[in-house]
């Protein structure tokens, strides 16, 4: 009898653990980083090493590369939409106002395709799982932490530029309305503080802050005359007139938070994230601990992964990661 009870209460402790490890925050999305450890051992360490070639001659790129990670989860999930080009029954989501003339990177992910599926002998490797893989060694190449990536995306067999017109933030939006932007993606606001912080790489065309420029009063003065000189208030020709997003805009710091604090946030979304809303605190936060930033990027960046990936036999595995098989 006393054997019994203990048995059942052995049970039910072993049972606890185990849901407790298959109900996981990472678990009920179906990835998991070995997912290419038997089918290609190789694809990963080639995926690093095409991205570290590409920002070896172009720094830039590694920021292009994260982006991009970015826009492919937040219209209708991580499933390399973001890849497919313009047909007539595609509805090509690279024409989008955040996109178009604008994302780049997509020669390196073609680059990156081709050589994996070179090394693993055929297609096994998702153009979706190529985009999260490069944009974390992208991260880690210009100085930022390291996380593991969830794998097991499939592609997507559709696009759409209308979802990516809705869903992808815009610069000009406040507090709010970026944090219904997330939230719609099941990301909070910390989610939006931290993984903003992605703009310490990288840089923006005129057309993106001109307006802010000129009209803000929540801007450093000297920063604005600065961009005013670089983006004109009349006249296109300067539009596509690059600034960097932070002044070490290779280099994966904190300067992009201790920038906020004194008003020379380049985007409008940016410097929305401090000046008197609840966001000021973890702001204030990320600008004086490195570590902290890191782990809550990593934390982040692993959340945003899992949004709405397709497994099982959704989707495919692209052969050209530009068009549907
Ligand atoms: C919070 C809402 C966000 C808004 C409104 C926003 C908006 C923008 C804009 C307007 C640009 C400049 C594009 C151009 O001028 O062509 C840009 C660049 C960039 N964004 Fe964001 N972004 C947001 C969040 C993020 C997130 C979450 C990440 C990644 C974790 C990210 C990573 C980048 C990077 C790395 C660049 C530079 C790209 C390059 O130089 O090629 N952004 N973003």
């Amino acid at each position: 009898m006393e054997s019994k009870g203990r048995n059942l209460f052995l049970a039910v402790v072993l049972l606890s653990i185990a849901s407790a490890a298959f109900s996981s925050p990472h678990h009920h999305t179906g990835l998991t980083p070995y997912y290419y450890n038997y089918a290609c051992p190789q694809a990963l360490p080639t995926i690093r090493r095409v991205v570290k070639a590409a920002v070896k001659k172009e720094r830039r790129m590694g920021a292009s590369l994260l982006r991009l990670h970015f826009h492919d989860c937040f219209v209708d999930g991580c499933d390399a939409s973001v890849l497919l080009d313009p047909t007539p029954t595609i509805d090509s989501e690279k024409l989008a106002g955040a996109n178009n003339n604008s994302a780049r990177g997509f020669e390196v992910i073609d680059q990156i395709k081709e050589e994996v599926d070179k090394v693993c002998g055929r297609a096994v490797v998702s153009c979706a799982d190529i985009l999260a893989v490069a944009a974390r060694d992208s991260v880690v190449l210009l100085g930022g932490p390291w996380w593991n990536v969830r794998l097991g995306r499939r592609d997507s067999t559709t696009a759409s530029r209308t979802t990516a017109n809705t869903d992808l933030p815009a610069p000009f939006m406040d507090l709010n309305a970026l944090t219904s932007s997330f939230q719609k993606q099941g990301l909070d606001a910390k989610d939006l503080v931290v993984l903003s912080g992605g703009h310490t790489l990288g840089f923006a065309q005129c057309f993106t802050f001109k307006d802010r420029a000129h009209n803000d009063s929540n801007i450093h003065p000297k920063f604005a005359k600065k961009l005013q000189t670089l983006c004109p208030r009349s006249g296109f020709e300067s539009n596509s007139n690059l600034a960097k997003l932070d002044p070490t805009s290779t280099h994966f710091d904190t300067l992009y938070y201790k920038n906020l604090l004194k008003q020379k946030g380049l985007l409008g979304s940016d410097q929305a994230l401090f000046g008197g809303g609840n966001t000021d605190e973890l702001v204030r936060t990320y600008s004086e601990d490195t570590t902290t930033f890191w782990k809550d990027f990593a934390k982040s960046m692993v959340k945003m992964g899992n949004i709405k990936p397709l497994t099982g036999n959704l989707g495919q595995v692209r052969n050209n990661c530009r068009r549907v098989n």
